[in-house]
């Protein structure tokens, strides 16, 4: 049974909060509801009452940038005014809807997505979330191959759900191990600390490569798909060399086996294309997407499949299903979200404004504190050098909090992923107030 949080007078933790404390929002929503990824008492809250564009407004009204887009996902910007519209016309028409049903957002919404994915992807399953991408794609890879083993990278997050968090690399995974079996582990294109401990100039592609030493080793008739992010996301922002991409292309290809781009991170422009793999004119045999694709403003997953490989399931049955399957609001949200793109050309923004974001990170690179940076449109990394503490790194985390600049640093990478709408002299603001912060914290 649940109680009114007003009305109790004592914390379940320590037994000494008062109904006063109780009163702020932060602790009414503490004592009933979890924070992510965090033991409860060292979470970092994000007041958050409002926003615009690449701001959103804290519990007073105070101004933050958000160069973290939330949590990647907003890069439409906060509160546009078009996509709120369309959510409030769907909610009034039809706001429920069994998985079968015909409407017009869910066909609308197949259409861009066919119009903005790369080659022949023009088949659309849809899902809420990324994580439920990944394990989609991962049952019709077995579906559509009869395979059971997939290769992964080491440095990857694929989703917190038991099969995404077994193709998962990153440490998120391991208190759940063992996870899915056949799961092999390729290492990353981390150019920076090449994981072959080569330069760039002596580099012959041995990450990718030796994909096909692992596939020869495994034999190529057991693995159904290598997944990948296009970018790499949360775990470094790795900007893979010309040659990568079209070399997995290339080694799928020889062997059978699907090549599967999860661009839930690396999608919806936020690279400066619509797909990471853009860069490189690869077609995947299937995308992973979520994220920007409603920028965050109703929860989508959506995993594109291209039409040769879709058109197996015109007879065989897709063994795959949902009960908010194609919701209506996130269909419409996405029609819109995708839209809007489309007439602010944000995805030509986050180029230009990314090769901005690009010049200045390198112009910060001498600092003793700068190990390396990277960025492909607005998807910026710093590497912070060796010698920077974690005790340092924690004053920097506080003091960006405190300074209001909402980002995420994760150990010695700071990512800065503005909204894609963002202009030259917000960004420019953002990041004096960054560069101000580091030069507090780090030597
Ligand atoms: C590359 C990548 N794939 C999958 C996911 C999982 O997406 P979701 O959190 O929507 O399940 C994420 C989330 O951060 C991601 O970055």
């Amino acid at each position: 049974m649940t109680q009114q949080s007003s009305t109790i007078t004592e914390s379940s933790n320590d037994g000494v909060n008062t109904a006063s404390d109780l009163t702020s929002l932060k602790q009414r929503q503490a004592q009933h509801v979890f924070y992510t990824w965090s033991a409860q008492n060292q979470a970092t809250p994000i007041p958050i009452s409002g926003g615009q564009g690449a701001f959103f407004y804290g519990e007073s009204g105070e101004r933050w940038f958000d160069f973290e887009s939330q949590v990647f996902n907003c890069n439409l910007g906060h509160q546009d005014s078009r996509v709120i519209e369309a959510i409030k016309a769907q909610a009034d028409q039809l706001a429920c809807a069994h998985p079968a049903a015909v409407f017009e957002a869910k066909a609308k919404l197949g259409e861009l997505l066919a119009q903005v994915s790369p080659g022949d992807i023009n088949k659309f399953f849809l899902c809420l979330s990324g994580a439920e991408a990944i394990e989609n794609a991962y049952k019709i890879a077995r579906l559509l191959t009869g395979r059971k083993k997939v290769i992964a990278r080491r440095r990857s997050y694929h989703g917190a759900s038991m099969g995404a968090l077994s193709l998962t690399g990153d440490p998120r995974r391991r208190p759940f191990e063992p996870g899915l079996w056949g799961v092999l582990r390729a290492e990353d294109p981390y150019c920076y600390r090449c994981p072959y401990g080569l330069k760039p100039d002596s580099c012959a592609l041995q990450c990718a490569t030796s994909i096909e030493h692992i596939i020869e080793m495994e034999g190529p008739e057991t693995i159904a798909a290598i997944f990948a992010e296009g970018v790499t996301g949360s775990n470094g922002g790795f900007i893979p060399p010309p040659d990568y991409w079209p070399k997995l292309r290339e080694i799928c290809d020889k062997y059978g086996i699907l090549l599967i781009a999860d661009e839930v991170f690396s999608g919806f422009g936020r690279t400066g294309k619509w797909f990471a793999v853009d860069h490189w004119n690869v077609v995947p045999d299937m995308i992973t997407m979520a994220k920007g694709v409603t920028s965050g403003y109703a929860p989508l997953g959506v995993l594109g499949i291209r039409q040769s490989l879709a058109k197996r399931f015109n007879d065989e049955i897709l063994w795959c299903g949902l009960t908010s399957y194609a919701h209506p609001i996130s269909c419409a949200t996405a029609v819109a979200t995708i839209q809007a793109y489309q007439e602010d050309n944000l995805i030509e923004n986050a180029k230009e404004q990314g090769e901005y974001l690009r010049k200045q990170l390198a112009s910060w690179s001498t600092y003793s504190w700068y190990g390396h940076s990277r960025c492909l449109g607005l998807f910026g990394t710093l590497e912070f050098a060796d010698h920077c503490t974690e005790e340092a790194l924690l004053a920097l985390k506080k003091s960006l909090y405190e300074h209001k600049i909402h980002i995420l640093l994760k150990g010695r990478l700071l990512f800065i992923t503005p909204p894609l709408c963002i202009k030259r002299t917000e960004l420019q603001e953002g990041l004096d107030l960054i560069l101000n912060c580091v030069q507090q914290h780090l030597t």
